[in-house]
């Protein structure tokens, strides 16, 4: 079955479907984006990413495009269109096109709206996070409005291959200071080695994510407490346990950092129930 993708207000072939060359996410990463996870055709954390697209648009003052309803629709209906039950959408919001040109367009000049959804394996996400994933660490090299989910991601894509070169899953981001960021498209966390729960906080550069926030309150659910503080890449290394949390990779075991093994090198037991609960609210949760 071939896929769709929805581009200001069609849904075309996926193959067929094109923006303009003068589109200012295309020349200037000039737009914002966010991605659900979808279970069983439903969007996991919708408020959450709903409510930080719209944030991310104010603090670059590019126009909502469409109301919630209409973009609840149309994101819906990409998903339904490509037959997605477990997988992701995607949605992307950029300032539209004009001739190339630093300033903002002309006011008016329409944002440009795509949305594409694809379906992922479940069943091998699970066997990965069963196993357990390799973590490298990179300089966070990326500009200082990390709270704004921009499609400027360049020093993430670089980091993220930097991982792959070196046979692990994903990057954590170290500042000058030496403590993680976050990782290259996911939010870090450990397990301490005193047993405590671990995370950067989000008046750092950080994305604050949406997984984040429902693992903070399924965690504060069971009287649990997170520690909202930026820990160094000697503390993960000896940390009992680390992971990381995103849409699509969910609550991700990581079991070596640079090549030490975290732990007893299998993923941690608090990480692997943390995922079975958050993927059970999620679901219970999706719209
Ligand atoms: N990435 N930090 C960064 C830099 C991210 O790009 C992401 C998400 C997260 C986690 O956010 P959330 O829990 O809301 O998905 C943290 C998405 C999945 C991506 O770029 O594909």
């Amino acid at each position: 079955m071939s896929r769709v993708a929805y581009v200001n207000g069609t849904y075309q072939p996926l193959s067929e479907a094109v923006i303009h060359v003068e589109d200012r996410g295309f020349q200037f990463a000039d737009g914002v984006y966010e991605v659900w996870s979808v279970f069983d055709g439903k969007l996991a954390d919708f408020e959450g990413h709903m409510t930080r697209l719209v944030r991310s648009l104010t603090e670059l003052r590019i126009a909502i495009p469409m109301t919630r309803g209409s973009l609840t629709q149309v994101l819906r209906e990409t998903v339904r269109r490509n037959r997605v039950r477990d997988g992701i959408v995607y949605l992307q919001v950029t300032r539209g096109t004009a001739r190339r040109d630093h300033p903002f367009p002309a006011e008016g000049t329409p944002p440009s709206v795509i949305v594409t959804s694809k379906s992922v394996s479940f069943a091998k996400a699970q066997a990965q996070a069963a196993k357990g994933v390799a973590v490298i660490t990179q300089p966070d090299i990326r500009w200082g409005r990390c709270d704004i989910k921009t499609v400027g991601l360049l020093p993430n894509v670089l980091a993220k291959q930097a991982a792959r070169d070196r046979g692990a899953y994903e990057a954590w981001m170290v500042d000058e200071m030496g403590l993680v960021t976050e990782g290259s498209s996911t939010n870090a966390w450990i397990v301490d080695k005193n047993g405590k729960l671990r995370t950067r906080d989000t008046q750092a550069n950080i994305l604050k994510g949406c997984t984040r926030t429902t693992l903070m309150a399924l965690i504060a659910e069971h009287g649990l407490e997170v520690d909202e503080r930026p820990f160094s890449v000697d503390d993960a290394k000896e940390a009992k346990e680390a992971f990381f949390t995103a849409a699509g990779a969910f609550v991700m075991p990581a079991i070596s950092i640079d090549g030490v093994k975290i732990g007893d090198g299998k993923p941690g037991p608090i990480a692997t129930r943390l995922r079975t609960e958050y993927l059970e609210k999620a679901k219970r949760d999706a719209v």
